[in-house]
């Protein structure tokens, strides 16, 4: 089969190319189109690979996608490709809505004329918007409502919409997964876990916005590709996946357990102006993809972490190239009064 990754040299495409050449023998096919977020570096390792090849391009694209469609003619598509973080939600959100849901619509436009066996959109628990702190009993069911507090989770919510809409109306063999935070290798550098490791490395201080308390569901990413290899081979079309592991940990807890590891000090924790909107708690309940096809994770958050600095200490030259660019004016500009 011909796998259509979209978003492939990001964080979670990326590791997802990884897991499908390492445990399939179909054709991958990354198409990307390289924003800050797209690394080719992080997809050097897969390049000699027979079963791999990388194309550039927008998904929001019409003439690029269908261009796509008619030379590969995939079997199956599946979306990563999105603008992916908050805090450049809340300073530019028109090209979150541009990205997420315009180019999901091109993408499922180019299935509906070229013809798809399956189409699957990978989205966020943040869809569901947040639970409150202290009623550690409730979880985010596939039947919990949306209910969106950023710009980019309003996004991939109208995404989500669109898919189940061209699933109903033009049976578009469709499924949805919708994962709590992922941590892991190649994650970008502004995203809460990278960023803390990063700055405890080069000693700079450790920006926890509010009092830390926030709670996030961490899943390593290796876990969420396995979730996705198994919803686009066994999971039935027009149904959603919740995927997560019981990992829910205070931002707090994680940057003092990366201090811990890292042998620093807590004096480099700095408490910084709150993000707007700030979700309070995510916590994904996954015993649908659980019982009904037999997902389970394997990586514990304890033995997560230390991958995942270990990963970042053995790979310096990924990480420092990035922090070295453009991403310098990033910093300045989110955390420079802040
Ligand atoms: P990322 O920002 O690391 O990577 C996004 C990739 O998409 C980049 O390679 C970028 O170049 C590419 N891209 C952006 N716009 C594009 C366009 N118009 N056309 C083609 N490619 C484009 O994001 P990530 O963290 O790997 O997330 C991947 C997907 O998983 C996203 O859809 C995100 O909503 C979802 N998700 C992420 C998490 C998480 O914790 N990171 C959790 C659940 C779901
Ligand atoms: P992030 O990694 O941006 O993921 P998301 O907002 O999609 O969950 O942030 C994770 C949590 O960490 C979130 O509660 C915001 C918080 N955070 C900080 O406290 N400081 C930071 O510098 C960043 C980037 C995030």
């Amino acid at each position: 089969m011909k796998i259509i990754v979209t978003g492939g040299a990001g964080f979670i495409g990326s590791n997802f190319v990884y897991y499908e050449l390492k445990n399939s023998n179909d054709e991958i096919i990354c198409y990307d189109k390289l924003t800050y977020a797209g690394n080719l570096e992080t997809l050097k390792d897969a390049e000699n690979n027979p079963n791999y090849k990388f194309i550039r391009g927008s998904i929001s694209n019409r003439e690029r996608v269908y261009r796509l469609f008619e030379e590969e003619k995939p079997d199956i598509i599946v979306n990563f490709a999105a603008e992916s973080h908050v805090d450049r939600s809340i300073e530019d959100p028109e090209l979150f809505l541009r990205t997420n849901i315009i180019g999901t619509s091109v993408l499922l436009d180019a299935c509906k004329k070229y013809g798809i066996k399956r189409f699957h959109q990978v989205s966020t628990d943040e869809v569901y918007g947040d639970l409150p702190l202290d009623r550690p009993d409730l979880f985010f069911t596939e039947k919990t409502n949306l209910h969106t507090s950023s710009p980019y989770s309003a996004s991939k919510a109208s995404a989500d919409l669109i898919v189940q809409a061209y699933q109903r109306t033009y049976q578009i063999p469709a499924t949805i997964s919708r994962c709590s935070n992922n941590y892991g290798p190649y994650h970008f550098p502004e995203k809460l876990i990278p960023l803390m490791i990063i700055n405890a490395l080069n000693n700079k201080k450790l920006p926890v916005y509010g009092t830390g308390e926030n709670v996030r569901d961490w899943l390593y990413v290796e876990d969420h590709c396995s979730a996705i290899d198994l919803i686009i081979r066994k999971g039935k079309v027009g149904e959603i996946y919740n995927v997560g592991g019981h990992n829910e940990k205070t931002n707090l807890h994680v940057v003092k357990t990366i201090l811990k590891i890292l042998g620093k000090s807590e004096d480099l924790i700095e408490f910084v102006t709150d993000r707007k909107g700030h979700d309070r708690r995510y916590a994904i309940d996954p015993t649908k993809i659980e019982t009904e096809l037999g997902w389970t994770p394997k990586t514990k958050f304890d033995d997560g972490i230390k991958m995942t600095v270990d990963w970042y200490l053995k790979n310096k030259d990924w990480w420092e190239k990035i922090i070295s660019g453009e991403y310098q004016d990033y910093y300045e500009k989110m955390y420079g009064n802040r």
